[in-house]
């Protein structure tokens, strides 16, 4: 469906759950975090049944996040159930990785021919500081994995925070030398642990490319398959990519095309917008699909132009990225 602003929204990133095996610091923190229980949840039956009446009016690509999008019970049956239905034409995933070497040949059958695995060092003691509790041997094996299944592509998410993983930048790039990854840095938003954020940690896009471009000679307009805002580039003679990510410093929602599901059935048009319809809610009143069709095109219609981060860090903020899915 088209938006006020003509923008095609065919895309639908779904939180399946706010849970989470991690506790990065700028997404949890460590305790108090009051995971909504499972009946606030929605079931799987009411995921299954959302994707299929947004496919309806033109989502034709899923992505399933978290919180932890592995420790969902079932996630395989329900990738299975939503890659079965015809006109969805892609369905992917973003994990930290940590369950997917056991799970990858599984979720491959089910559907998922791609990944995006969430990883911000590659120092182990550093790995272990950012995740609280996270090792980093599972995460090199579940890119091994997804490689050696030709998952195709595999991408990296990198959070730049200054201070943490700027000195990592161009062991980062080096990676996409040796391996067929997709590095992606992404800036660091002021959202999720708010305590963790601050200004001084973040690092612009520009600053990323300017750290990398002092060694290597990256060449633009690399076209990777995905349909969200990364910019790619490559060094010369590398196996795999570079994407940048830049929503403080050269925001792209005048070409976002996507919606996203909160792990407690609430549509949302903006990662940083309050505007919110509730699914859930209506499932439970036992909505026709005709109702359910016309909550979700008005959420489209409340979909804002642009988001507002920089007017007030975290003012706005009423909502984890747990639980939004990032
Ligand atoms: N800023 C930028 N990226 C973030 N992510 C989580 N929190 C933030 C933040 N504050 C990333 C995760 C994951 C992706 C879904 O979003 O690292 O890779
Ligand atoms: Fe878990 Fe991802 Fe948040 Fe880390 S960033 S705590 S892996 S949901």
């Amino acid at each position: 469906m088209i938006d006020t602003l003509g923008r095609n929204i065919d895309y639908l990133r779904i939180s399946v759950t706010d849970r989470c095996n991690l506790r990065c610091r700028y997404c949890m923190p460590e305790e108090g975090i009051e995971n909504q229980g499972h009946h606030h949840m929605l079931s799987f039956e009411q995921l299954y049944r959302i994707v299929k009446v947004a496919n309806k009016i033109g989502i034709n690509k899923v992505r399933l996040t978290g919180g932890e999008p592995l420790v969902r019970k079932n996630i395989v049956q329900l990738i299975r159930a939503i890659s079965a239905l015809s006109s969805i034409e892609d369905i992917s995933l973003t994990t930290n990785g940590i369950l997917f070497p056991e799970m990858a040949n599984d979720l491959k059958q089910a559907g998922i021919s791609r990944v995006n695995i969430s990883l911000d060092t590659l120092d182990k003691e550093k790995y272990k500081y950012i995740t609280l509790k996270g090792n980093l041997d599972r995460v090199f094996q579940a890119i091994e994995k997804a490689l050696s299944l030709d998952m195709d592509p595999v991408k990296i998410n990198v959070v730049v925070m200054k201070g943490f993983n700027d000195d990592e930048i161009l062991d980062f790039a080096r990676l996409t030398y040796e391996l067929p990854v997709h590095v992606r840095f992404i800036e660091f938003m002021p959202i999720g642990d708010l305590d963790f954020h601050t200004e001084d940690k973040v690092l612009t896009i520009g600053a990323v490319k300017s750290i990398i471009e002092e060694t290597y000679n990256l060449e633009y307009g690399v076209n990777i398959k995905g349909h969200g805002p990364a910019n790619y580039a490559q060094i010369a003679g590398g196996k795999g990519s570079l994407g940048f990510i830049s929503p403080l410093s050269n925001h792209f929602c005048n070409k976002c095309n996507r919606m996203r599901l909160t792990a407690d059935g609430k549509l949302r048009g903006c990662l940083y917008s309050q505007d919110e319809i509730d699914l859930r809610l209506a499932l439970c009143n036992d909505c026709t699909d005709e109702q359910l069709l016309a909550l979700f095109k008005k959420a489209i219609l409340m979909k804002p132009a642009q988001h507002h981060m920089l007017d007030g860090w975290g003012k706005n903020n009423n909502r984890k990225m747990y639980q939004i899915g990032g």
